[in-house]
Protein backbone atom coordinates (compact mmCIF):
# COMPACT_ATOMS: atom_id res chain seq x y z
CA UNK A 1 0.00 0.00 0.00
CA UNK A 2 1.37 3.28 -1.03
CA UNK A 3 1.61 5.91 1.81
CA UNK A 4 2.15 9.55 1.55
CA UNK A 5 4.42 10.76 4.34
CA UNK A 6 3.03 14.19 5.33
CA UNK A 7 5.31 17.01 4.73
CA UNK A 8 4.05 20.59 6.62
CA UNK A 9 3.85 23.72 5.03
CA UNK A 10 6.60 25.48 3.16
CA UNK A 11 8.21 27.76 0.90
CA UNK A 12 10.81 26.81 -1.40
CA UNK A 13 12.83 29.33 -3.31
CA UNK A 14 14.44 27.89 -6.85
CA UNK A 15 17.23 30.55 -7.43
CA UNK A 16 18.07 29.38 -11.03
CA UNK A 17 14.11 28.72 -11.40
CA UNK A 18 14.62 29.51 -14.93
CA UNK A 19 17.30 27.17 -15.77
CA UNK A 20 17.81 23.62 -16.98
CA UNK A 21 17.86 21.63 -14.13
CA UNK A 22 14.82 22.92 -12.78
CA UNK A 23 12.73 22.75 -16.02
CA UNK A 24 13.74 19.51 -16.07
CA UNK A 25 13.91 17.73 -12.75
CA UNK A 26 12.76 20.34 -9.93
CA UNK A 27 9.39 21.87 -11.32
CA UNK A 28 8.35 18.39 -12.45
CA UNK A 29 9.39 16.73 -9.28
CA UNK A 30 7.04 19.26 -7.12
CA UNK A 31 4.22 19.21 -9.41
CA UNK A 32 4.21 15.36 -9.29
CA UNK A 33 4.24 15.54 -4.81
CA UNK A 34 1.35 18.12 -5.47
CA UNK A 35 -0.30 15.47 -7.39
CA UNK A 36 0.27 13.13 -4.93
CA UNK A 37 -1.22 15.08 -2.28
CA UNK A 38 2.06 15.40 -0.43
CA UNK A 39 2.34 19.58 -0.97
CA UNK A 40 0.18 20.87 1.42
CA UNK A 41 -2.57 23.82 0.48
CA UNK A 42 -0.42 27.00 2.00
CA UNK A 43 2.73 26.06 0.61
CA UNK A 44 4.60 28.31 -2.05
CA UNK A 45 6.85 27.37 -4.65
CA UNK A 46 8.68 30.91 -5.60
CA UNK A 47 11.24 31.12 -8.78
CA UNK A 48 13.92 33.65 -8.78
CA UNK A 49 16.50 34.38 -10.87
CA UNK A 50 18.07 37.06 -12.97
CA UNK A 51 15.43 37.31 -16.20
CA UNK A 52 12.84 40.41 -15.48
CA UNK A 53 9.86 38.41 -16.19
CA UNK A 54 6.66 38.35 -13.82
CA UNK A 55 4.88 35.86 -11.61
CA UNK A 56 2.62 35.12 -15.05
CA UNK A 57 5.33 34.87 -17.04
CA UNK A 58 7.04 31.95 -14.74
CA UNK A 59 3.90 30.51 -14.15
CA UNK A 60 3.73 30.10 -17.80
CA UNK A 61 7.13 28.53 -18.05
CA UNK A 62 6.13 25.93 -15.61
CA UNK A 63 3.42 24.89 -17.00
CA UNK A 64 5.40 23.96 -20.25
CA UNK A 65 7.65 21.87 -18.26
CA UNK A 66 5.54 20.05 -16.96
CA UNK A 67 3.84 19.43 -20.37
CA UNK A 68 7.70 18.50 -21.84
CA UNK A 69 8.87 16.32 -18.80
CA UNK A 70 5.46 14.70 -17.66
CA UNK A 71 3.32 12.51 -20.16
CA UNK A 72 -0.33 14.58 -20.30
CA UNK A 73 -2.17 11.75 -18.89
CA UNK A 74 -0.20 12.68 -15.85
CA UNK A 75 -1.14 16.34 -15.98
CA UNK A 76 -4.53 16.90 -16.37
CA UNK A 77 -4.82 20.74 -17.07
CA UNK A 78 -7.16 21.49 -14.18
CA UNK A 79 -4.27 19.62 -11.84
CA UNK A 80 -1.58 21.94 -13.64
CA UNK A 81 -3.45 25.26 -12.90
CA UNK A 82 -4.26 24.57 -9.16
CA UNK A 83 -0.21 23.62 -8.90
CA UNK A 84 0.66 27.12 -10.95
CA UNK A 85 -1.35 28.94 -7.97
CA UNK A 86 1.51 28.01 -6.01
CA UNK A 87 3.98 29.53 -7.60
CA UNK A 88 5.59 33.03 -8.24
CA UNK A 89 8.65 34.74 -9.48
CA UNK A 90 11.20 37.44 -7.68
CA UNK A 91 13.83 38.66 -9.96
CA UNK A 92 16.84 39.17 -8.22
CA UNK A 93 20.70 40.22 -8.69
CA UNK A 94 22.66 37.73 -6.55
CA UNK A 95 25.31 40.04 -6.73
CA UNK A 96 23.60 43.59 -6.15
CA UNK A 97 20.27 44.58 -4.24
CA UNK A 98 17.68 44.22 -6.89
CA UNK A 99 15.18 42.06 -5.69
CA UNK A 100 15.96 41.38 -2.50
CA UNK A 101 12.76 43.33 -0.44
CA UNK A 102 10.52 41.67 -2.74
CA UNK A 103 11.53 38.19 -1.52
CA UNK A 104 12.03 38.93 1.93
CA UNK A 105 8.39 39.93 1.36
CA UNK A 106 7.40 36.88 -0.07
CA UNK A 107 8.98 34.01 1.92
CA UNK A 108 7.25 33.39 5.42
CA UNK A 109 8.87 33.70 8.66
CA UNK A 110 6.29 30.90 10.30
CA UNK A 111 6.85 28.16 7.75
CA UNK A 112 9.63 25.94 6.64
CA UNK A 113 12.11 27.82 4.29
CA UNK A 114 13.92 26.06 1.53
CA UNK A 115 16.63 27.86 -0.39
CA UNK A 116 17.24 25.44 -3.49
CA UNK A 117 20.99 27.02 -4.94
CA UNK A 118 20.31 26.10 -8.59
CA UNK A 119 23.30 28.48 -9.77
CA UNK A 120 26.43 28.20 -10.44
CA UNK A 121 29.12 27.58 -7.28
CA UNK A 122 30.43 31.19 -7.74
CA UNK A 123 27.25 32.11 -6.15
CA UNK A 124 26.67 29.97 -3.63
CA UNK A 125 28.36 32.88 -1.46
CA UNK A 126 26.67 35.35 -2.27
CA UNK A 127 23.35 33.92 -1.87
CA UNK A 128 23.66 32.76 1.33
CA UNK A 129 25.36 36.53 2.06
CA UNK A 130 22.06 38.56 0.56
CA UNK A 131 19.94 35.66 2.61
CA UNK A 132 21.09 36.59 5.57
CA UNK A 133 21.19 40.53 5.15
CA UNK A 134 17.75 40.36 4.19
CA UNK A 135 16.82 38.61 7.11
CA UNK A 136 15.09 35.96 4.41
CA UNK A 137 17.10 33.10 5.71
CA UNK A 138 16.69 31.95 9.87
CA UNK A 139 18.51 29.23 11.75
CA UNK A 140 15.83 26.64 10.51
CA UNK A 141 16.26 27.44 7.02
CA UNK A 142 17.14 24.65 5.01
CA UNK A 143 19.62 25.11 1.58
CA UNK A 144 19.71 22.46 -1.43
CA UNK A 145 22.98 22.06 -3.15
CA UNK A 146 23.69 20.43 -6.77
CA UNK A 147 26.93 18.84 -8.02
CA UNK A 148 29.43 19.92 -8.95
CA UNK A 149 30.69 20.57 -5.43
CA UNK A 150 33.92 21.93 -6.94
CA UNK A 151 35.96 20.34 -8.67
CA UNK A 152 39.12 18.85 -6.21
CA UNK A 153 39.75 18.73 -2.71
CA UNK A 154 40.79 22.55 -2.94
CA UNK A 155 37.32 24.24 -4.39
CA UNK A 156 35.24 21.57 -2.49
CA UNK A 157 36.84 22.74 0.40
CA UNK A 158 36.53 26.44 -0.17
CA UNK A 159 32.95 25.79 -0.87
CA UNK A 160 32.21 24.21 2.34
CA UNK A 161 33.93 26.92 4.24
CA UNK A 162 31.19 29.29 2.39
CA UNK A 163 28.44 27.81 3.12
CA UNK A 164 29.74 27.31 7.09
CA UNK A 165 30.22 30.72 7.32
CA UNK A 166 26.34 31.63 7.16
CA UNK A 167 24.41 28.07 7.82
CA UNK A 168 24.98 25.12 9.97
CA UNK A 169 25.72 22.01 8.66
CA UNK A 170 22.55 20.59 9.23
CA UNK A 171 21.12 22.86 7.26
CA UNK A 172 22.83 22.19 4.07
CA UNK A 173 21.21 19.10 1.81
CA UNK A 174 23.88 18.11 -0.63
CA UNK A 175 22.05 16.68 -3.49
CA UNK A 176 23.36 13.67 -5.21
CA UNK A 177 20.32 12.34 -7.19
CA UNK A 178 21.27 8.71 -7.28
CA UNK A 179 20.82 8.39 -3.54
CA UNK A 180 17.27 9.29 -4.18
CA UNK A 181 16.76 6.20 -6.58
CA UNK A 182 14.51 3.88 -5.48
CA UNK A 183 16.73 0.52 -5.88
CA UNK A 184 19.44 2.32 -4.21
CA UNK A 185 17.19 2.90 -0.85
CA UNK A 186 16.54 -0.95 -1.62
CA UNK A 187 19.80 -1.90 -1.49
CA UNK A 188 20.15 -0.71 2.12
CA UNK A 189 16.53 -2.63 3.05
CA UNK A 190 17.54 -5.76 1.21
CA UNK A 191 21.14 -5.50 3.47
CA UNK A 192 19.77 -4.55 6.78
CA UNK A 193 16.04 -6.01 6.20
CA UNK A 194 17.31 -9.40 6.21
CA UNK A 195 19.36 -12.23 8.21
CA UNK A 196 20.42 -13.79 4.76
CA UNK A 197 23.45 -11.21 3.39
CA UNK A 198 25.12 -9.50 5.84
CA UNK A 199 26.85 -12.71 7.35
CA UNK A 200 28.18 -13.50 3.63
CA UNK A 201 28.74 -9.62 2.75
CA UNK A 202 32.80 -9.64 3.50
CA UNK A 203 36.15 -10.53 1.58
CA UNK A 204 35.64 -14.33 2.70
CA UNK A 205 32.54 -14.98 0.77
CA UNK A 206 31.90 -12.04 -2.03
CA UNK A 207 34.39 -12.58 -4.95
CA UNK A 208 34.13 -9.24 -6.39
CA UNK A 209 31.54 -6.16 -6.83
CA UNK A 210 30.61 -4.55 -10.40
CA UNK A 211 29.13 -1.50 -10.68
CA UNK A 212 27.83 -0.08 -14.21
CA UNK A 213 26.16 3.15 -14.90
CA UNK A 214 25.92 3.06 -18.90
CA UNK A 215 24.30 5.77 -20.70
CA UNK A 216 23.48 6.22 -24.31
CA UNK A 217 23.65 9.60 -24.26
CA UNK A 218 26.50 11.88 -25.11
CA UNK A 219 27.53 14.80 -23.99
CA UNK A 220 25.19 16.60 -25.75
CA UNK A 221 24.62 20.61 -24.87
CA UNK A 222 26.31 20.33 -22.13
CA UNK A 223 29.56 20.27 -23.62
CA UNK A 224 31.23 23.36 -21.74
CA UNK A 225 30.67 22.29 -18.37
CA UNK A 226 31.45 17.83 -19.20
CA UNK A 227 35.28 18.56 -21.13
CA UNK A 228 35.98 20.62 -17.93
CA UNK A 229 35.18 16.96 -15.48
CA UNK A 230 34.81 14.16 -17.37
CA UNK A 231 33.34 10.93 -16.67
CA UNK A 232 35.65 10.82 -13.28
CA UNK A 233 34.33 14.13 -11.76
CA UNK A 234 31.19 13.65 -13.26
CA UNK A 235 30.08 10.73 -12.23
CA UNK A 236 32.84 8.63 -10.02
CA UNK A 237 33.63 10.85 -7.52
CA UNK A 238 29.70 10.98 -6.75
CA UNK A 239 27.41 8.74 -7.84
CA UNK A 240 29.48 5.79 -8.35
CA UNK A 241 31.54 6.49 -4.69
CA UNK A 242 28.17 6.42 -3.46
CA UNK A 243 27.04 3.43 -4.68
CA UNK A 244 29.96 1.72 -3.35
CA UNK A 245 30.11 3.21 0.02
CA UNK A 246 26.20 2.27 0.38
CA UNK A 247 27.72 -1.49 -0.75
CA UNK A 248 30.67 -1.37 1.29
CA UNK A 249 30.10 0.46 4.58
CA UNK A 250 29.58 -1.22 7.74
CA UNK A 251 25.68 -1.40 9.29
CA UNK A 252 24.69 1.84 11.01
CA UNK A 253 23.41 1.74 13.87
CA UNK A 254 20.40 3.34 13.32
CA UNK A 255 18.96 4.44 9.72
CA UNK A 256 19.45 8.36 10.80
CA UNK A 257 21.36 10.70 8.63
CA UNK A 258 25.00 11.09 10.75
CA UNK A 259 25.27 7.19 11.61
CA UNK A 260 24.75 6.48 7.84
CA UNK A 261 27.07 9.33 6.73
CA UNK A 262 29.71 8.10 9.27
CA UNK A 263 29.54 4.69 8.01
CA UNK A 264 29.79 5.93 4.36
CA UNK A 265 32.58 7.87 5.13
CA UNK A 266 35.05 5.71 6.73
CA UNK A 267 34.60 3.57 3.43
CA UNK A 268 35.77 6.55 1.20
CA UNK A 269 38.58 7.16 3.80
CA UNK A 270 39.58 2.95 3.48
CA UNK A 271 40.03 3.12 0.12
CA UNK A 272 43.13 2.47 -1.75
CA UNK A 273 44.86 4.92 -4.31
CA UNK A 274 44.38 3.35 -7.48
CA UNK A 275 47.42 3.04 -9.77
CA UNK A 276 47.10 4.10 -13.37
CA UNK A 277 47.53 0.83 -14.77
CA UNK A 278 43.80 -0.26 -12.76
CA UNK A 279 42.56 2.56 -14.90
CA UNK A 280 41.43 2.19 -18.61
CA UNK A 281 39.71 5.74 -19.98
CA UNK A 282 37.35 6.69 -22.99
CA UNK A 283 36.72 8.81 -25.29
CA UNK A 284 33.62 7.96 -28.25
CA UNK A 285 33.91 8.68 -31.64
CA UNK A 286 31.45 9.53 -33.71
CA UNK A 287 28.84 7.11 -34.96
CA UNK A 288 25.01 6.53 -35.84
CA UNK A 289 25.13 9.52 -37.25
CA UNK A 290 26.23 11.40 -34.27
CA UNK A 291 29.34 13.77 -33.43
CA UNK A 292 32.33 12.37 -32.01
CA UNK A 293 33.81 13.62 -28.05
CA UNK A 294 35.48 16.24 -29.10
CA UNK A 295 32.89 18.09 -31.77
CA UNK A 296 30.38 18.24 -29.35
CA UNK A 297 32.86 19.82 -26.85
CA UNK A 298 34.39 21.78 -29.71
CA UNK A 299 38.04 20.94 -28.46
CA UNK A 300 39.96 19.09 -31.20
CA UNK A 301 42.72 18.18 -28.66
CA UNK A 302 40.28 17.49 -26.05
CA UNK A 303 41.45 14.63 -23.61
CA UNK A 304 38.66 14.71 -21.38
CA UNK A 305 37.01 10.71 -21.02
CA UNK A 306 33.73 9.88 -21.52
CA UNK A 307 33.97 6.51 -20.40
CA UNK A 308 36.46 5.21 -17.17
CA UNK A 309 36.53 1.71 -16.21
CA UNK A 310 38.70 1.46 -12.88
CA UNK A 311 39.62 -1.63 -9.97
CA UNK A 312 38.84 0.11 -6.67
CA UNK A 313 40.59 -2.05 -3.71
CA UNK A 314 39.33 -1.03 0.08
CA UNK A 315 42.06 -1.45 2.60
CA UNK A 316 39.91 -2.67 5.89
CA UNK A 317 39.24 -5.80 7.31
CA UNK A 318 36.07 -6.27 5.76
CA UNK A 319 37.21 -5.96 1.92
CA UNK A 320 40.42 -6.71 1.71
CA UNK A 321 41.14 -9.09 -1.08
CA UNK A 322 37.10 -8.13 -2.92
CA UNK A 323 37.71 -5.58 -5.66
CA UNK A 324 35.20 -3.29 -6.66
CA UNK A 325 35.00 -2.55 -10.07
CA UNK A 326 33.63 0.56 -11.41
CA UNK A 327 32.64 1.45 -15.00
CA UNK A 328 30.66 4.06 -16.44
CA UNK A 329 30.57 5.84 -20.28
CA UNK A 330 28.34 7.80 -22.41
CA UNK A 331 26.95 6.55 -25.47
CA UNK A 332 27.44 2.91 -24.83
CA UNK A 333 25.58 -0.04 -26.16
CA UNK A 334 22.42 0.67 -23.92
CA UNK A 335 21.07 2.63 -20.80
CA UNK A 336 21.80 0.42 -17.62
CA UNK A 337 22.70 1.05 -14.41
CA UNK A 338 23.40 -2.08 -11.84
CA UNK A 339 25.39 -3.30 -8.83
CA UNK A 340 26.22 -7.03 -9.03
CA UNK A 341 27.95 -8.72 -6.21
CA UNK A 342 29.33 -12.19 -7.52
CA UNK A 343 29.95 -14.26 -4.62
CA UNK A 344 32.95 -17.11 -4.14
CA UNK A 345 32.16 -20.47 -5.06
CA UNK A 346 31.38 -23.05 -2.85
CA UNK A 347 34.59 -24.09 -1.42
CA UNK A 348 34.07 -28.03 -2.42
CA UNK A 349 32.09 -29.69 -5.07
CA UNK A 350 30.28 -32.71 -4.05
CA UNK A 351 29.10 -33.43 -7.69
CA UNK A 352 32.02 -32.66 -9.06
CA UNK A 353 33.55 -31.29 -11.97
CA UNK A 354 31.13 -32.68 -14.39
CA UNK A 355 28.05 -31.04 -12.75
CA UNK A 356 29.54 -27.84 -13.30
CA UNK A 357 30.24 -24.62 -11.40
CA UNK A 358 28.14 -22.10 -9.86
CA UNK A 359 28.81 -19.04 -7.60
CA UNK A 360 25.91 -16.52 -6.61
CA UNK A 361 25.41 -13.66 -8.12
CA UNK A 362 23.28 -10.69 -6.16
CA UNK A 363 22.25 -8.14 -9.10
CA UNK A 364 20.83 -4.93 -8.23
CA UNK A 365 19.32 -2.87 -10.80
CA UNK A 366 18.59 0.66 -10.60
CA UNK A 367 17.65 1.18 -14.08
CA UNK A 368 15.99 0.63 -16.12
CA UNK A 369 13.33 -2.19 -14.94
CA UNK A 370 14.77 -1.39 -11.28
CA UNK A 371 14.37 -4.41 -9.54
CA UNK A 372 16.64 -7.01 -7.59
CA UNK A 373 18.03 -10.41 -8.74
CA UNK A 374 19.65 -13.33 -6.67
CA UNK A 375 21.13 -16.20 -8.81
CA UNK A 376 20.97 -19.52 -7.28
CA UNK A 377 22.29 -22.61 -8.26
CA UNK A 378 19.75 -25.63 -8.44
CA UNK A 379 19.62 -28.62 -10.03
CA UNK A 380 18.40 -28.93 -14.20
CA UNK A 381 15.70 -30.65 -13.84
CA UNK A 382 14.90 -33.80 -15.70
CA UNK A 383 17.32 -37.30 -15.66
CA UNK A 384 20.30 -36.14 -17.06
CA UNK A 385 21.87 -36.75 -13.60
CA UNK A 386 23.24 -34.15 -11.10
CA UNK A 387 24.00 -30.99 -13.32
CA UNK A 388 24.01 -27.67 -12.25
CA UNK A 389 21.98 -24.78 -13.51
CA UNK A 390 21.67 -20.89 -12.48
CA UNK A 391 18.22 -19.43 -12.04
CA UNK A 392 17.26 -16.35 -10.75
CA UNK A 393 14.91 -15.70 -7.76
CA UNK A 394 13.93 -12.11 -9.30
CA UNK A 395 12.23 -9.43 -7.22
CA UNK A 396 11.37 -6.92 -10.13
CA UNK A 397 9.49 -4.34 -8.62
CA UNK A 398 6.64 -4.15 -10.75
CA UNK A 399 5.70 -7.87 -10.77
CA UNK A 400 6.40 -8.39 -7.24
CA UNK A 401 4.58 -4.96 -5.98
CA UNK A 402 1.99 -4.63 -8.37
CA UNK A 403 0.38 -1.12 -9.25
CA UNK A 404 2.15 0.22 -6.65
CA UNK A 405 5.48 -0.30 -8.29
CA UNK A 406 3.92 2.51 -10.62
CA UNK A 407 3.89 4.54 -7.43
CA UNK A 408 8.01 4.97 -6.84
CA UNK A 409 8.84 8.46 -7.06
CA UNK A 410 11.53 9.83 -8.89
CA UNK A 411 14.63 10.54 -7.09
CA UNK A 412 13.88 14.52 -7.12
CA UNK A 413 10.80 14.33 -6.27
CA UNK A 414 11.63 12.08 -3.03
CA UNK A 415 15.18 13.95 -2.03
CA UNK A 416 13.15 17.44 -2.35
CA UNK A 417 10.57 16.04 0.11
CA UNK A 418 13.39 14.95 2.76
CA UNK A 419 14.44 18.61 2.37
CA UNK A 420 11.40 19.88 3.72
CA UNK A 421 10.94 16.92 6.13
CA UNK A 422 14.56 17.97 7.49
CA UNK A 423 15.77 14.51 6.83
CA UNK A 424 19.30 14.05 5.50
CA UNK A 425 19.82 10.88 5.07
CA UNK A 426 20.07 10.50 1.66
CA UNK A 427 22.08 13.86 1.32
CA UNK A 428 25.98 14.03 1.53
CA UNK A 429 27.91 15.46 4.20
CA UNK A 430 30.38 17.93 3.62
CA UNK A 431 33.09 15.90 5.08
CA UNK A 432 32.07 12.76 2.56
CA UNK A 433 32.77 15.19 -0.45
CA UNK A 434 36.01 16.26 0.62
CA UNK A 435 36.80 12.68 1.41
CA UNK A 436 35.92 12.17 -2.05
CA UNK A 437 38.02 14.66 -3.73
CA UNK A 438 40.44 13.80 -1.59
CA UNK A 439 40.95 10.00 -3.37
CA UNK A 440 39.91 11.19 -6.81
CA UNK A 441 42.86 13.86 -6.80
CA UNK A 442 45.81 12.22 -7.22
CA UNK A 443 44.17 10.22 -9.52
CA UNK A 444 43.17 12.58 -11.79
CA UNK A 445 46.53 14.25 -11.48
CA UNK A 446 48.60 10.76 -12.30
CA UNK A 447 46.69 10.93 -16.08
CA UNK A 448 46.89 14.60 -16.41
CA UNK A 449 50.58 14.87 -15.39
CA UNK A 450 51.76 12.33 -18.10
CA UNK A 451 49.26 13.96 -20.39
CA UNK A 452 47.14 10.70 -20.90
CA UNK A 453 45.04 10.12 -23.98
CA UNK A 454 41.70 8.39 -23.40
CA UNK A 455 41.51 5.44 -25.84
CA UNK A 456 38.77 5.84 -28.57
CA UNK A 457 35.68 3.94 -28.58
CA UNK A 458 32.87 3.15 -30.50
CA UNK A 459 29.44 4.60 -30.26
CA UNK A 460 26.99 2.17 -29.25
CA UNK A 461 29.74 0.12 -27.71
CA UNK A 462 30.92 -1.28 -24.28
CA UNK A 463 33.43 1.20 -23.93
CA UNK A 464 37.29 0.22 -24.83
CA UNK A 465 38.71 -3.14 -25.29
CA UNK A 466 41.05 -2.53 -22.63
CA UNK A 467 37.94 -2.03 -20.11
CA UNK A 468 37.36 -5.61 -20.81
CA UNK A 469 41.08 -6.67 -19.97
CA UNK A 470 41.18 -5.02 -16.61
CA UNK A 471 38.86 -7.86 -15.34
CA UNK A 472 40.03 -10.63 -17.66
CA UNK A 473 43.38 -10.10 -15.99
CA UNK A 474 42.15 -10.75 -12.99
CA UNK A 475 40.38 -13.91 -14.34
CA UNK A 476 36.59 -11.86 -14.61
CA UNK A 477 34.16 -10.33 -16.70
CA UNK A 478 31.93 -7.39 -16.85
CA UNK A 479 27.98 -8.50 -16.98
CA UNK A 480 26.87 -7.79 -20.46
CA UNK A 481 25.63 -4.32 -20.47
CA UNK A 482 21.86 -4.63 -22.10
C1 LIG B 1 24.43 13.57 -13.79
C2 LIG B 1 25.61 13.70 -14.70
O1 LIG B 1 24.80 13.85 -12.48
O2 LIG B 1 23.94 12.24 -13.86
C3 LIG B 1 25.22 13.36 -16.12
O3 LIG B 1 26.11 15.04 -14.66
C4 LIG B 1 24.58 12.00 -16.17
O4 LIG B 1 26.34 13.42 -16.98
C5 LIG B 1 23.47 11.87 -15.14
O5 LIG B 1 24.05 11.83 -17.48
C6 LIG B 1 22.95 10.46 -15.06
O6 LIG B 1 21.82 10.41 -14.24
P1 LIG B 1 20.67 9.34 -14.46
O7 LIG B 1 19.73 9.56 -13.34
O8 LIG B 1 20.10 9.61 -15.81
O9 LIG B 1 21.33 8.00 -14.43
Amino acid sequence: VSRVIPVETFDLVIFGGTGDLARRKILPALFRRFQAGQMPEESRIIGAARSEMGTKEFRAFVGEAIGEFIPAEEAPAKAVENFLRHISYVAVDARGTDGWSDLSAQVRQDVIQAFYFSVAPALFGDLAERLHEHGIAGPESRIVVEKPFGRDLESAHALNATLAAHFDEHQIYRIDHYLGKETVQNLMAVRFGNILFEPLWNAQYVDHVQITVAETVGVEGRGAYYDLSGAMRDMVQNHMMQLLCLIAMEPPSQFEPDAVRDEKLKVIRALDPVAPAEIVRGQYKAGNGRPSYVEGVENPDSRTESFIAMRVDIANWRWKGTPFYLRTGKRLKSRMSEIVVTFREPPHSIFGEEAGKSANVLVIRLQPDEGITLRVTIKEPGPGGMRLVDVPLDMTFAEALGPDADDIPDAYERLIMDVIRGNQTLFMRGDEVEAAWAWTDPIIAAWSDKGDRPLPYETGSTGPEDALMLLHRDGRRWREIE
